[in-house]
């Protein structure tokens, strides 16, 4: 059975958060958040918005955009790290709200890997035969579990909704993906309400993000180095052949160092990072979006989605894109 993805909507909050804001509460400088990060801005949302409303409008935004009926999702899939609350999912509010009468619906975590984890999983979906129309989010408000005091980390990130459907087709243009873990690197990048030890070491319990930033750039570096060659070599194509790749957008100066790793000029890196900051499972939803609006991407273009982070986690998919 084949599938593919036929529309893509986004949203962002309104408050706009440029990098002179940290100036005045922690020591750093536009200048240093520009050199080692790439960010200018993110966008942070109201104390009463939460991810929730984000998917929500992330998918309206979809479905007036590409003309899309809802009401026969009969799958819904939410990629985050930051749900409203741990039950209901994020995904059976979207359900409520939109007024989906005949979808499941399930809350995905695997941090800055789940939409490519949330488009593998609708993929296989159709291809059992058990579902035709799919919707994927993916969705985080990480400015709510910033550490405003830590100068390494609260500098990075921003909130946002991504949001794409998975529908069965005639030609598949969703192809071979990767996927791996290296679970000793939890207590690197981790998120804790409770004190239980991650990786057998003790944790800050303070549900407020923490990260080993150095250690999450090597392991970066390595994995998506080795990665995109896996994933080139399991589609039988080089990665001269691909016309854009859209990694997760962690760091600008992260990519830079992976492209030119590769031999991959910038050019054919799509990012979201600059303007809307780390966003996690939102990052590639971004990128593709702000892509397609600026004409850069072309139906049957070749793409790579490779999203990697907090588990340590990655997860890839080779696409040929069939939306503009
Ligand atoms: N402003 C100014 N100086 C800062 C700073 C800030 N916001 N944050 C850290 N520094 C300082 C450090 O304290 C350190 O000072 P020191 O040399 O006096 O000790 C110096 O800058 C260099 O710190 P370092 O940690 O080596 O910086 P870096 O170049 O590695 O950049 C990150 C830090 C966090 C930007 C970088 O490690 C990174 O992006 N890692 C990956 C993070 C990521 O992508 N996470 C998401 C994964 S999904």
């Amino acid at each position: 059975m084949s599938a593919t993805i036929t529309s893509i909507g986004i949203y962002h909050p309104e408050k706009e958060i440029y990098n002179s804001y940290f100036e005045s509460f922690i020591d750093t400088s536009d200048t240093w958040i520009r050199e080692r990060t790439g960010i200018e801005r993110r966008f942070y949302t109201a104390p009463n918005e939460y991810t929730s409303d984000m998917c929500v409008k992330a998918t309206l935004n979809l479905s007036k955009e590409y003309n899309k009926d809802l009401h026969d999702i009969d799958y819904i899939i939410v990629a985050t790290s930051t749900p409203d609350q741990p039950m209901p999912s994020v995904a059976s509010q979207v359900q409520s709200r939109l007024n989906i009468p005949h979808a499941g619906a399930i809350d995905i975590s695997s941090a800055c890997a789940g939409f490519v984890n949330g488009i593998i999983l609708a993929k296989g979906l159709i291809a059992s035969g058990t579902h035709k129309k799919i919707l994927v989010i993916g969705a985080d408000v990480l400015s709510k579990v910033t550490d405003f005091t830590d100068r390494t980390t609260c500098i990075l990130f921003g909130d946002g909704a991504g949001a794409v459907i998975v529908e069965k087709a005639d030609n598949n243009s969703l192809f071979n993906t990767i996927t791996g873990t290296n679970g000793d690197y939890g207590k690197d990048l981790y998120l804790a309400h409770q004190n239980a030890p991650i990786s057998n070491s003790e944790v800050i319990a303070n549900n407020k993000l923490h990260q080993n930033g150095r250690v999450v750039y090597k392991w970066a570096v390595q994995t998506l180095t080795g990665g995109l060659h896996e994933l080139a070599r399991k589609n039988n194509v080089t990665l001269e052949d691909i016309d854009y790749f859209i990694p997760h957008s962690a760091n600008y100066r992260l990519l830079e160092a992976i492209f030119k790793e590769l031999d991959i000029p910038m050019e054919k890196c799509l990012d979201s990072v600059r303007l809307f900051g780390n966003t996690s499972a939102a990052s590639i939803p971004l990128a593709w979006y702000s892509a397609i609006k600026d004409g850069k991407l072309k139906l049957g273009d070749k793409i790579m989605l490779v999203g990697f982070g907090g588990g340590f986690t990655y997860a890839g998919i080779y696409i040929k894109n069939n939306i503009v």
